[in-house]
């Protein structure tokens, strides 16, 4: 059975001063066991979350990290300076991919440092719009899978517990989802690229794969209604608590139904 998670990224928004406040009564508008949190806020506030959050279960992660153990890379953060701040790691979104030129190459890279630096990755794709007007979204992604994924070991990824979010870059910040079916045809595809294509067979299901793009707890439930999609990474609506709660409550009712029909099945 896979996870139900609800990945907050916060993007370049709060600061040290009051993203423990904000960490905090998330934490607590969110305490549903069954659901998976995670809270990715920016860098320097990671140790400000990280506190908020103690004694809670909610995860904190870092949206980047660089691909080389040490050395001179002037502004950038190595995966042994998240230690003890942050578990999970954000990768590959497309917003980097954007402004910082990442290929699915160097994504690859960051992937392998943060699994062997015990972070648990989450790996972002998704196409542009011109992309799927196009017919190619799948063909996109599947490219982008291949980039970051081939020669990968598996074992090693799963036992990371390696997720997949898939984030239509056109859905990102603009009020404009994908459509729930397409979403879940698209998680369906990204399965079968990596079960066949990439050799995975049966663990791919393994996999949870997240929506990313315009999520808030008024549409959450649509995409949660699709068994291939295994909850969301949400941008401007986890800012929100209200919003966070209603996210991670919808999320707890799906976690609830995947443990039922586990349970009935055994
Ligand atoms: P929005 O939820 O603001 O559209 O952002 C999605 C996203 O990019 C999460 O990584």
């Amino acid at each position: 059975m896979r996870p139900v998670i609800i990945a907050a990224n916060w993007k370049m928004n709060t600061t040290p001063a009051d993203a423990g406040e904000l960490a905090a009564t998330i934490a607590a508008r969110t305490e549903e066991p069954e659901v998976v949190r995670v809270i990715c806020p920016p860098y320097v506030c990671l140790a400000a979350v990280r506190d908020a959050l103690a004694g809670t279960n909610v995860a904190v992660g870092a949206q980047n990290v660089h691909h080389e153990a040490a050395g001179a890379y002037t502004g950038e953060i190595s995966a042994a300076a998240l230690a003890g701040l942050a578990t999970w790691v954000i990768l590959g979104h497309s917003e980097r991919r954007r402004d910082a030129l990442e290929s699915d190459e160097l994504i690859g890279k960051k992937l392998a440092r943060a699994v062997s630096s015990g972070l648990r990755p989450i790996l972002c794709v998704g196409e542009m719009l011109a992309e799927r007007e196009a017919g190619r979204a799948v063909e996109v992604v599947a490219a982008q899978l291949h980039g970051a994924l081939a020669g990968k070991d598996i074992e090693t990824l799963l036992s990371a517990g390696f997720v997949i979010a898939y984030e239509p870059v056109w859905a990102i910040g603009t009020g404009r989802t994908a459509s729930a079916a397409d979403a879940a045809a698209m998680a369906e595809a990204i399965r079968a690229t990596l079960s066949a294509d990439l050799r995975w067979g049966a663990a791919a299901e393994q996999v949870p794969v997240l929506y990313g793009g315009s999520v808030t707890s008024a549409n959450i439930g649509e995409f949660l209604a699709e068994h291939s999609i295994d909850g969301g990474l949400v941008g401007g609506a986890s800012l929100k608590p209200d919003e966070m709660a209603g996210m991670v409550a919808r999320a707890a009712i799906t976690a609830r139904a995947r443990a039922e029909a586990t349970g009935k099945s055994a």
